[in-house]
């Protein structure tokens, strides 16, 4: 089911030329469904905040954790790509725990991760991160946090939850989506990787929704 939602957004991606000449024909493709920004958005940014998350400038070191590509592309409904939006990521480290002082479990700081990082899209839509695989923590599923700025729309976010973690049937975000094809959209497969350092990778494509794109920026 995800392949075949895959494919499809492949060839509607490589199509848009013709969707643009021809707008009425345009397929809808599923909106990615919001999710709450949660209480652990960095309160500081942090000084390193590029899109590779598992080095932190000044220092030598990797991460701790299994290291993941996450690539997505930044459609609207029709399968236009969305360009220049900056994405942002936070997420726990590898032992999972943010890095954000109201975290108060008994997990190691990771000095190694940078904890948040962002990208913008591209011509295409695309965006990349290097992040490391995220752990559940009590009381939720492993997820990667995401937010969307753009001067053109207000801030959009949502969350990214990993196949076959078993902790997804009983996360209270999750599982509040009703649609099932919704709720399995922020639902990636983890692959092993064929990109250099990292033994994990992901792709994770969002669809900005009309009611999205038209809610003016505040
Ligand atoms: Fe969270």
């Amino acid at each position: 089911m995800r392949s075949t939602r895959r494919r499809l957004m492949g060839a509607l991606a490589g199509s848009a030329a013709l969707m643009g000449a021809w707008p009425g024909a345009a397929a809808q493709l599923l909106a990615t469904p919001p999710q709450a920004e949660g209480p652990f958005y960095p309160l500081e940014l942090p000084l390193d905040q590029d899109n590779d998350l598992v080095h932190v400038a000044g220092s030598s070191g990797v991460a701790h954790g299994q290291i993941v590509d996450i690539t997505g592309t930044l459609l609207d409904e029709r399968g236009q790509p969305l360009r220049g939006v900056r994405i942002e990521i936070w997420q726990v480290n590898g032992f999972g725990r943010y890095h954000h002082p109201h975290d108060r479990q008994n997990k190691p700081w990771d000095p190694n991760f940078q904890g948040f990082g962002h990208a913008l899209s591209d011509e295409q839509g695309r965006y990349r991160f290097r992040t490391v695989r995220p752990i559940a923590y009590p009381g939720r599923a492993p997820h990667i946090h995401f937010a969307l700025r753009d001067r053109r729309f207000a801030t959009f976010y949502t969350q990214m939850y990993i196949a076959g973690a078993p902790e997804n049937a009983r996360d209270f975000l999750l599982s509040r989506i009703g649609d099932r094809k919704a709720r399995e959209s922020l639902v990636v497969d983890l692959m092993p990787a064929n990109t250099q350092g990292a033994s994990l990778q992901g792709r994770f494509d969002i669809v900005l929704g009309r009611t999205v794109l038209s809610r003016e920026a505040g």
